[in-house]
């Protein structure tokens, strides 16, 4: 069997890291999957020096020139963005017939249907475990390990940096800005930390599960979002005396009225399990009919936790796996009916 031949554009933390990781799991991928998987060509905005070993790997020009390669099968997105360059690289190695791994979940909230739409007519993947809940195994659960289960309510923590910064606040009464400074020293907040602080990057998670967990086209615009910048260290000890934590929540579920979906910090009782989520983890919970809850919990954020779920899309790719992007052909989405707001 020919190998698969890997392009990524973008060598930042997750990218280097998927380097490493496919280079380290070389054997096993191929054991898992049949086919040797090898990184062949990589591009990036520099070209400066990297904590991984790229001789051997052939430079491409740009995006673009790495997306439209013939020797590339699999073009891996890793550059972020919710527009140009990853959407039209993105695009171009779809219409080539590539299959597409990306961690973009800007991207895909934002063009994800367009984008599958492409896969579908070119008949490539477009996979991006990795764009919600890092190395949770959030989008196989719904897309594929509940694919006979109705889906009610889908919620959690969804953003680390949030999580973390909400956690040292409580545990070690720092200041909110000290612990984001962390997060970002850590690698965990996005390049732009205000998408993690105001609950956009939460949201986009969220339109992306509810979308496979509804069957409804992905609509960021129709959640009600509520971030946690104006929280202080008196707040969440004020919530502690009174026996709750505050957590940021992305909450989507599936009401007469149509499905409501909302992101905002909300007091948990301590005794709750998703009181006990702390630090950059993430967890989610599905609840499926005719059967108890399913919680996933496990690293939400970070270059090692992240590259898990990208080199799994790849490995996906390698064994001939063409999962609907979102669960069923895009014209079968239904359109997302807002619910108006209601206080729980
Ligand atoms: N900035 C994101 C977070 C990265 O903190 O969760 C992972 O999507």
């Amino acid at each position: 069997v020919a190998p698969l031949r890997v392009g990524i554009a973008g060598l930042g933390t997750v990218g280097a890291e998927v380097v490493r990781l496919i280079e380290q799991q070389g054997r096993v991928l191929t054991e898992r999957t049949g086919r040797s998987v090898q990184v062949v060509a990589v591009t990036a905005r520099s070209k400066k020096k990297r904590a991984v070993d790229l001789s051997g790997i052939k430079w491409a020009k740009d995006p673009l020139a790495l997306a439209a390669d013939p020797e590339v099968d699999c073009f891996v997105e890793l550059m972020g963005g919710a527009g140009d360059p990853a959407l039209s690289a993105i695009d171009t190695a779809l219409k080539a017939g590539k299959s597409v791994v990306t961690a973009n979940k800007a991207l895909i909230a934002k063009h994800g249907l367009k984008l599958a739409k492409a896969a579908e007519k070119h008949g490539g993947a477009l996979n991006f475990e990795a764009a919600v809940g890092a190395a949770i195994p959030v989008i196989k659960t719904l897309r594929e390990g509940l694919a006979g289960t109705g889906i009610s309510r889908v919620y959690g923590i969804l953003n680390g940096t949030c999580n973390y910064i909400l956690t040292r606040m409580e545990q070690e009464g720092l200041s909110f800005d000290e612990c984001l400074k962390d997060a970002q020293r850590l690698g965990y907040a996005e390049a732009d930390p205000s998408f993690d602080i105001h609950g956009h990057d939460t949201a986009q998670k969220l339109a992306i599960l509810a979308s496979l967990a509804f069957g409804t086209q992905v609509a960021e615009k129709s959640i009600y979002v509520e971030g946690i910048s104006s929280i202080a260290p008196e707040d969440l000890k004020a919530a502690a005396e009174l026996g709750y934590r505050v957590k940021l929540l992305g909450v989507a579920m599936r009401t007469a009225k149509g499905i409501e979906q909302r992101v905002h910090p909300t007091m948990v009782p301590k005794s709750s399990s998703i009181a006990q989520v702390m630090g950059v983890t993430n967890a989610v919970t599905i609840d499926g009919e005719g059967i108890p809850p399913i919680t996933l919990v496990g690293p939400g954020a970070g270059g090692a936790a992240t590259a898990s779920a990208v080199v799994a899309d790849i490995a996906d790719v390698a064994r001939g796996i063409r999962a609907a992007p979102f669960g069923r052909p895009v014209d079968k989405l239904q359109a997302t009916e807002k619910a108006p707001m209601e206080r729980h």
